[in-house]
């Protein structure tokens, strides 16, 4: 399976712009699944929520966003994973959408909101669920869900072998955690992450690129620099997630003891 990640400064409320830089950058390339920044729609700060509203599309499909990528999954006949804001009813939710050549799979919506996120969004309620594509099972976690390590931990339980992971880092500590999510639950991950700089809500963040793909031993198999706009595809054998074996003396899933865990 070719599985990676776009990595690019999403323009604020420039949804067609967006479009075109992704299109671009997958342009002639082979691959089976790609994973695209948190928010890829419509950029990350916003001093006007009408406006974000205004870029914010429905989770069925039918904005031009998700149905130029779901048009792009067609051509490609492959899985894309993308960041953006939904608007359901009056709430306007951070969801991330994986689209395939039939339309879409699944939509997450994010359950663990960063900082001023809190001030624009609804926190996610659809919980964490799993997909397949390709027979592949797939989980969807948006940024900040990587330091709640519950939530990879639950897709993985439930069958996850590839976590993909939109986002839109500003905290230097995600890309090395990530190598743990994987190690822990032997499963691959793609967090594709954004590059650029944008200020509003009072603040200037610097994002931190660096987007990766990590294997079941947390291994780093691919990863962009910080400041460039790149794609990166590799190839891997997933069913090597559907191991759990830590050497030969120990099954990282067989070997939890739950009753432990309870409060
Ligand atoms: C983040 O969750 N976008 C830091």
């Amino acid at each position: 399976m070719r599985v990676g990640f776009v990595q690019f400064s999403p323009a604020r409320y420039a949804v067609q712009a967006n479009i075109e830089k992704i299109q671009a950058l997958l342009d002639g390339m082979d691959f089976d699944l790609v994973v695209l920044p948190e928010l890829a729609n419509s950029g990350y700060l916003h001093d006007d929520p009408a406006a974000l509203r205004g870029v914010s599309e429905k989770a069925d499909g039918s904005g031009p966003f998700l149905g130029a990528l779901t048009k792009i999954a067609k051509e490609h006949r492959a899985c894309l994973v993308t960041g953006f804001s939904e608007i359901s009813g009056e709430r306007l939710c951070n969801s991330a959408a994986a689209l395939s050549p039939t339309g879409i799979l699944q939509v997450y919506r994010k359950t663990h909101l960063f900082s001023t996120e809190k001030l624009l969004f609804a926190p996610g309620d659809t919980g964490f669920h799993v997909f397949s594509f390709r027979e592949v099972c797939i989980g969807m976690l948006i940024c900040f869900d990587w330091i709640f390590p519950e939530a990879a931990r639950t897709l993985s339980l439930k069958g996850a072998q590839l976590l993909a992971h939109p986002a839109n880092l500003v905290l230097p500590w995600c890309q090395g955690a990530m190598l743990t999510r994987s190690l822990e639950n032997a499963v691959f991950t793609i967090t594709a992450n954004r590059v650029g700089e944008e200020s509003g809500q009072g603040q200037t963040l610097r994002f931190t690129g660096r987007s990766q793909v990590t294997d079941p031993t947390g291994m780093c198999l691919a990863q962009a620099g910080e400041e460039e706009t790149t794609i990166k595809i590799v190839e891997i054998n997933p069913r090597r997630a559907l191991n759990k074996q830590l050497g030969p003396g120990n099954d990282l899933f067989a070997d939890r003891q739950p009753r432990f865990y309870q409060l």
